[in-house]
This record gives C-alpha cells, structure tokens and sequence, in this order.
C-alpha cells in the first residue's frame, strides 16, 4: 500500500521567451538544427538577478493553494536544485521564510535532472520513518545563470523555472506506488560545472576559461540518457508488477524529444500517453517532471485513479523512476 500522495501541484517559468531565432543572433545555430536536433522550439529565461527561490516560492505557493495545504501545516521542504541563489544555505531555507513554513525542516538536494524524483522517495521515506505529515518537494532551476552563451554546444538546450507538489498521507490504493534511484560515478566528466565549487574556486583565470558554466559531451550523454531511462523505467514497472500498458501517463524528464521518444518507443508507449512539453521550456533539470506534472494536471491529462509513469536521467550520472496512483 501507498504511504504518501500528491495532494496538489504547481509551478512557475518566467514570463521572458527565448526563441530558436533569438539564439541565431548569438551563436552560429539555426532553428532547423535545434528542432531537428532537440525539438525545442522556445525556453523561457530569467532576468539576470531573478534567484531561484522568487520562481520556487511561487511554484510551491501554487501546490499548497491546489492541495488546500497551509505553509504552516508543512513539516519538510525539500528543494532538488543544482543552482540554488547561494552556495549556502539552502535555497529551501530561503524559501521556508519566504512562504511562511514555520515548522518545516528544510534542505536541498543535489541530483542534477534527478533530483525532484530524488526528493520524492527521500520525503516518502522521511514522512514514514520520522512521522512528517506533510512534505513540500520542489524541483527548480535558474540553468540560465551557468550557461556559457558562447557555446552552441549547450546554450540552445537549457531553461528556467520550477515546479512544485505537496504530500500528504495515502488515501487507499492512491498514492507513491514504487520508486526507484540509480547513480554512476564513473561518468562525472560527461556532464558538469567544473567551477562552482572547492575544486577550482571562481578565481580570474578559472572564471576566463569558462569552469564556472555547463561542461557536456552531448553525444556521449545522449546514449547514456537513453539506456539509463529505459533502465529505470523497466525496474520501476517490474518492481512495481506494472506493464506499460497499464500506464494512462509517462512523464518524462524533458531533456530533447529524442531522447523521449527512444525511450517511448522501447516501451511500446503511444505519443499520446507520453507528456512533452520540452519544445517550450527546454531542458529545465530538476523542474521538468514537475512543471511537466502541474501541466498536465490543468490540461485533463490525469484523472483519479490513473497510474503515472515518471523516469529521469542527469548529471552524476543520476537516474530515478516512479509510479504514482493519482
Ligand atoms: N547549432 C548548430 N550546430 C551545432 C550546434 C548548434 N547549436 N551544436 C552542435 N553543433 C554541431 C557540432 O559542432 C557538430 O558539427 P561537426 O559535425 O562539424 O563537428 C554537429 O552539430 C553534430 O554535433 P553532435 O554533438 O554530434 O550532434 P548530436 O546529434 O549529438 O546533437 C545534442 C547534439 C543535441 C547535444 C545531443 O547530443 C543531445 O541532446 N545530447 C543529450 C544532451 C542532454 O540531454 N543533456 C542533458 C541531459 S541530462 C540533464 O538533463 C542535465
């Protein structure tokens, strides 16, 4: 049986569009190549300054609204995020404050692309050992902030925003069904931001060199992206004694359309059962389930009762799956 369900979601992208043909003027890309490519067609980006936490309070204000939850009534705040306002403390604190969620224990989680499905198994994990009743799991990024604009390699790929659910006790069969977590160490190189941290401190020359942005060598990490998602999602469905066909929706980490697509394919998932919405936000990491979740949500995608796949894959490497009855 369930121990905890999503009583509500929400999320929040900044207003500013950056489109395909706006990237034409900055780097040597056309619309025809990111389409083809990635099939993002627009992403949304910050104003330089806006911090992480102005989107996640937001994303987070708009689950408990939905959920009929107070701030007040939250016992844990935990924030997937891989660029947080500061080195420390934790964003989640920022938020805590900022929303008025008095009695909650509040950190983040580094997970990369993985860390809301991360923060969900930790929160169910938490709410059952440590009796938490309620629990707030927010994914957000503001990727804009480490983008090296010059590089056409990565800046076409990458978004803003956040996403938010609150989770309270299962109700019957609804609720976290199974979940699962993976991660690699022997890939670190394929995917990271050499210069935020104590390994090559933002000096003058670390900073010329460009260590502070995203590092990727996007053909390796495809190939890694589509076998690891696949991977995770064929645990999470034969752990859970589920086939695929049982699921009403996939949601997956909305990296390229490729990607989603190889890994639907492998599953005999219909495009119709398998939620996409990486041609207008990109690839925002840790937001993309759930701002992909709030979305469908709205649009009548999910109804009571539908089971909901969810796999992701990130830098680490990292990769997680679950299933959710709603
Ligand atoms: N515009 C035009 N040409 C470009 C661009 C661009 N923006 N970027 C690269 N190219 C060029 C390359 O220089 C290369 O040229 P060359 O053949 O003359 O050397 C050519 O296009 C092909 O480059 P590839 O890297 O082989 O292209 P590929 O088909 O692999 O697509 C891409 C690149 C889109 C990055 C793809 O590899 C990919 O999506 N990888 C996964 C990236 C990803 O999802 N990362 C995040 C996952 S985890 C997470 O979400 C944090």
């Amino acid at each position: 049986m369930p121990h905890a369900m999503i009583l509500g979601t929400g999320h929040a992208v900044p207003d500013r569009i950056l489109t395909n043909s706006d990237l034409e003027q900055m780097v040597d890309t056309s619309d025809q190549w990111i389409m083809e490519r990635t099939g993002i067609k627009e992403r949304r980006i910050v104003t330089p300054g806006t911090p992480l936490s102005a989107l996640a309070a937001e994303a987070a204000t708009r689950a408990l609204d939905a959920a009929g939850v107070t701030a007040e009534e939250i016992d844990l705040i935990i924030l997937g995020t891989v660029t947080g306002d500061m080195k420390f403390p934790a964003t989640a604190c920022i938020i805590q404050e900022m929303i008025g969620a008095k009695h909650a224990v509040a950190f983040d989680l580094s997970a990369a692309c993985s860390g809301f499905l991360y923060g969900l198994q930790i929160a169910e994990g938490l709410m059952l050992a440590s009796g938490y009743r309620k629990a707030l799991v927010i994914g957000g990024e503001i990727l804009s902030s480490m983008v090296n604009w010059q590089d056409r390699d990565t800046c076409v790929l990458f978004g803003d925003g956040a996403g938010a659910v609150v989770l309270g006790a299962a109700e019957g069969e609804r609720g976290i069904i199974h979940t699962c977590l993976g991660s690699d160490g022997a890939h670190v190189k394929l995917l990271y931001n050499p210069g935020c941290g104590s390994l090559n401190p933002p000096t003058p020359e670390n900073t010329a060199e460009q260590l502070h942005t995203i590092h990727m060598a996007g053909r390796e990490v495809f190939r890694h992206a589509v076998t690891a998602m696949s991977n995770a999602m064929q645990q999470v469905l034969q752990e859970a004694g589920i086939v695929p066909t049982d699921l009403q929706l996939l949601i997956p980490h909305q990296a390229n359309l490729r990607i989603i697509e190889g890994v639907a394919k492998r599953f005999d998932i219909p495009t119709d059962r398998v939620y996409i919405n990486v041609d207008r936000f990109g690839n925002t990491s840790s937001a993309s389930i759930p701002i992909a979740l709030d979305e469908a949500f709205h649009a009548g995608r999910i109804r009571p009762g539908d089971l909901v796949g969810m796999v992701t894959f990130g830098a680490g490497l990292t990769w997680a799956s679950a299933v959710i009855r709603f």
